[in-house]
């Protein structure tokens, strides 16, 4: 399986800062992360954060020598401050200790990491911080104060997560995991061509029960959908995914619904719709269901006699909201799963669903697969999105219909 984030970072140079506390495990997990998606990292680590984490460690794993010191004369012109945060593409403490902060804040430039973010330019190098410390230090009026001072000062506060503490505490203040601080970063790079924009997702299969164990549903993963809704956020939207059942890890920032039947994801979308600029139907709803759910599990007689099951249709949720007046519609984009004629079928399905965009693909060879390739279909006709893992494909496809999509005329709910 290909990794994909390998490359999302190629090209990036970050400094990645270490103040001190117990996080700094976590960043050597982060920086071997960055490295993973393509980034080059310079790391820089103050005096108490070596008390925490060798610089040897963190050498190894960036590939380059730790800079601890601005009179650091490895550097040609000493001027250790000025080099490290000019070439960088953006600047991430992580952990941040509530030190650390203080010293944001403040301005101070006592060490060299605190002096380099003071001396970035501040236009064109981000500053993203991820705390890390006690939830009584996060708490406290100081912290926050601080936290408040630097965020006003232009910097990006990552986290931090709430759950177990190193202290053996539970609250917030954990730092993000490496994982999490390494999405965090892909979405920051990525355009930010959904901004303001509010869209609704449905994702995943749906399932039809036939009695209490029993039921019918497809071979969907959710996948897809989960990935158009991880690539909306990333490109600023607010997001809202509504899911059928599927294990997949809820997109960072992402409001998640999660319903069963195909019944649930319509009453759960129908409210929603009005409020959203754009409404991408993933879901792979279930045709038909049972006209009756036993509410007892169904047994065999004994006779060999199979139940007579009968099915009703289940409302078509894309076309319903496609069809709710014009002031109250979202701009509606709908994928068409098929196993032949895949254009000439998804074609017909924009027309008789009356939406501006479809996305086709062939069905039987892409469902749970971590690849994809897809069609658009609109009214100038087609174009291509060649084979890709769906996460790629989810960000091209965000583009395509941030470009489509008209801006918001309709108030917000
Ligand atoms: N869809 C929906 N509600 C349904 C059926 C489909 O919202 N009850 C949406 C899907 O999310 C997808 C689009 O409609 O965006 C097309 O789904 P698809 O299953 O390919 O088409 P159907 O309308 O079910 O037509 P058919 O099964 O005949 O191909």
């Amino acid at each position: 399986m290909t990794d994909p984030e390998a490359g999302t970072l190629s090209g990036r140079h970050i400094v990645l800062g270490l103040s001190g506390g117990v996080a700094c495990y976590k960043a050597a997990e982060f920086a071997r992360a960055l490295i993973k998606s393509g980034a080059t990292v310079q790391v820089v680590m103050t005096e108490a954060a070596c008390a925490f984490i060798t610089p040897v460690t963190m050498q190894a794993l960036s590939a380059r020598p730790v800079v601890t010191s601005q009179w650091d004369a490895r550097q040609p012109n000493n001027m250790a401050h000025i080099e490290l945060s000019r070439e960088a593409d953006a600047i991430v403490v992580a952990p941040a200790s509530a030190d650390f902060i203080a010293q944001l804040a403040q301005g101070q430039a006592g060490e060299l990491l605190a002096l380099l973010c003071l001396a970035r330019p501040a236009e064109r190098v981000p500053l993203l911080v991820a705390p890390a410390m006690n939830r009584e230090m996060w708490a406290h009026p100081a912290t926050q104060r601080n936290v408040a001072r630097i965020v006003a000062d232009g910097a990006r506060l990552l986290g931090p997560a709430s759950g177990d503490q190193a202290c053996g505490e539970i609250g917030d203040g954990r730092m993000l995991e490496a994982e999490e601080l390494r999405d965090e970063l892909i979405a920051h790079f990525q355009p930010k061509c959904l901004a303001g924009r509010r869209v609704l997702i449905t994702a995943g299969p749906t399932f039809e029960a036939i009695d209490p164990v029993r039921g019918i549903t497809n071979l969907s993963s959710g996948k897809m959908g989960f990935a158009i809704a991880r690539a909306a956020a990333e490109a600023g939207a607010v997001v809202t995914l509504v899911a059928g059942p599927v294990h997949l890890p809820t997109p960072r920032g992402v409001a998640r619904i999660d319903v069963r039947s195909a019944e649930q994801m319509l009453a759960a979308v129908l409210p929603l719709a009005r409020s959203h600029d754009i409404f991408v139907a993933t879901a792979a709803v279930a045709d038909w269901r049972p006209a009756a759910t036993s509410e007892h599990k169904i047994k065999k007689d004994g006779t060999g006699a199979t139940p007579a099951l009968a099915f009703v249709e289940n409302p078509d949720i894309l076309a319903t909201v496609a069809h709710l007046p014009v002031a109250e519609r979202p701009w509606c984009v709908g994928f068409a799963a098929e196993s032949h004629d895949v254009v000439r079928h998804a074609r017909d399905k924009r027309l008789r669903k009356g939406i501006p965009l479809i996305v086709a693909n062939h069905g039987p060879s892409t469902f749970g697969r971590d690849d994809n390739a897809l069609v658009l279909v609109d009214a100038d006709g087609e174009r291509e999105l060649p084979r890709s893992d769906k996460l790629r494909l989810a960000r091209a496809l965000v583009a395509e219909i941030a470009a489509r999509a008209p801006r918001a005329a309709r108030t917000v709910a």
